[in-house]
């Protein structure tokens, strides 16, 4: 490859895909590790609020401007019982986590989660278990959640001191029931026959909820498609999404094929939604079922399998805490690339998961919190993308990669916002060495001015914030970045996410 590449696009609003939908924004909290007890409550950290909730990490939540945020898994719904969580603490039972090996205390449940949702200003997003409950429990975690009053878990709820009902809309229907791993694992027959009955039994309650039925726990699994398939021919007239999970994994000394893991996340969502509207076509359906991306990540999954199941059933034991480093930071800036790129299909995603555990925050108990690389990309493009989200076409050589084949060296979006003047271009250099002189014609979005250009690189790409350097990696100005007539200028480093906003 030579040492500095040339590559051009032009940002035009006939381009458009959607509006940026808010939902992208989410993020996800399990009862796994420590992303509930000492990650977003410690009652007794010293910034702990009445409730329990550290509010150093609530205000980490806020600034990463997460919307929606998945509880309580995962896996560990899959023999979760919602019931043991709600009620006097002192009366609640000590569980044994199957999917975590751990001690489940139940000091933090629903009724937590809905007042740490109220003052982190997010969506709740409640998945079910379908692993060893059904359609009864699911039936009676909605009364609980949603009716007003007067009924027996409705007046329990109120009881525990929620006066309101919830009026939660978004039900994941269930947790990568495909997988063997899974407790209470099912063929797509089994699970697309609880499914449909659940959804059915859940609108009786509330009509106008969202939806959402298990996908394939990843594209690799056996059963990838034919799941899909079976499961959305099952339940297709109840439900309204349904799910992906794709985590990937910077382990294996294959930089140049991690680096293009958004290639494999744009043929995920292509395969998805082409199977869902095949089963709207067979159907004779203008119905059409969007996607719910609600686990995605950068895992370093073989190391966590590496190490075998936790022994003695601990409580919030530290399991898979990844160091993120730059170049991870730049994969998620790049998967939330191609989320935006799917905005008319992909209606919701959630970056798995928030805090401790393949997290964007990390926190000590009784200590710091702090910012790891992968909070900055998410947290730049929450803030900054607005209004309708541009498809861009880069003419730019590729790179080989030993996953995914050719595969474009640069990768980018734009959001531009028809009312404000606003356009913002997210720009990835895929390419570990070298890096790329950008032209772009922006002439359509009639941009006049720099507002603001930043970039996430760094020339050690394995560098990674900790609590003794919390800011190690942050975003820097894009130095050298110019527009004239119309012509955005700019030179992007070698494994780098880029920001440029221009007015
Ligand atoms: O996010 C960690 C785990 O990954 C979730 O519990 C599960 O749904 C997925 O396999």
């Amino acid at each position: 490859m030579p040492m500095l590449m040339q590559v051009s696009f032009s940002v035009d609003p006939d381009h458009r895909v959607a509006r940026v939908n808010r939902r992208t924004f989410g993020s996800f909290v399990e009862h796994m590790g420590r992303c509930v007890y000492t990650g977003l409550y410690e009652p007794d950290h010293p910034t702990a609020d009445e409730d329990g909730f550290r509010r150093d990490v609530l205000e980490l939540t806020r600034e990463l401007g997460v919307t929606v945020v998945r509880y309580p898994g995962g896996n560990f719904v899959s023999n979760y019982r919602w019931e043991d969580g709600v009620g006097a603490r002192e009366l609640r039972p000590r569980r044994l986590d199957l999917a975590w090996g751990s001690i489940e205390t139940n000091q933090f449940g629903l009724d937590q989660f809905m007042r740490w949702t109220a003052k982190a200003g997010v969506e709740p997003m409640i998945a079910i278990n379908l692993g060893t409950r059904g359609v009864q429990e699911a039936v009676d975690l909605l009364e609980y959640a949603n009716v007003p009053r007067g009924t027996k878990l409705s007046d329990w709820r109120v009881a525990n001191g929620a006066e309101q009902p919830y009026g939660i809309r978004m039900w994941c229907l269930g947790n990568e029931l495909d997988g063997p791993w899974q407790v209470g694992h099912k063929t797509a027959h089994e699970y697309g026959r609880l499914a449909i009955q659940t959804a059915r039994a859940m609108r009786q309650v509330t009509p106008d909820l969202v939806l959402v039925a298990c996908g394939s726990s990843s594209s690799n699994m056996p059963t990838f498609g034919s799941w899909e398939n079976q499961v959305l021919e099952l339940t297709y007239e109840e439900v309204d999404c349904i799910s992906c999970h794709a985590y990937y994994d910077p382990g294996d000394g294959d930089l140049a094929s991690f680096l293009a893991s958004a290639a494999d996340m744009d043929h995920f969502v292509s395969t998805v939604v082409e199977i869902a509207d095949e089963v709207a076509e067979n159907r004779r359906t203008s119905k059409r079922i969007n996607l719910s991306f609600d686990e995605w990540n950068v895992w370093s999954i073989g190391r966590h399998q590496a190490l075998g199941r936790l022994q003695g059933w601990p409580v919030a034991p530290r399991i898979i805490e990844d160091e993120y480093t730059v170049a991870d930071a730049v994969v998620v800036g790049n998967l939330l690339i191609s989320l935006l790129r799917h905005s008319d299909r992909v209606s919701a995603a959630c970056l798995a998961q928030l805090v401790n555990v393949i997290a964007p925050i990390r926190t000590e108990p009784g200590g710091a919190s702090w910012r790891q690389t992968i909070f900055h990309p998410f947290a730049l493009t929450s803030r900054y993308a607005a209004g309708n989200v541009l498809r861009i076409e880069p003419a730019a050589p590729s790179y080989e990669t030993a996953k995914y084949g050719d595969v474009p060296v640069i990768d980018a979006v734009a959001t531009h916002d028809p009312d404000s003047g606003q356009t913002v271009l997210f720009i990835v250099n895929r390419s570990i060495d070298t890096a790329v002189e950008l032209n772009a014609d922006v002439r359509g979005v009639q941009a006049r001015s720099l507002a603001e250009a930043l970039t996430l690189s760094d020339p050690d790409q394995k560098a990674t914030n900790t609590e003794g350097q919390p800011n190690r990696v942050i975003p820097r100005a894009l130095d050298g970045v110019t527009l004239t007539d119309g012509t955005l200028h700019a030179a992007l480093p070698p494994v780098s996410w880029s920001m440029v906003r221009l007015s």
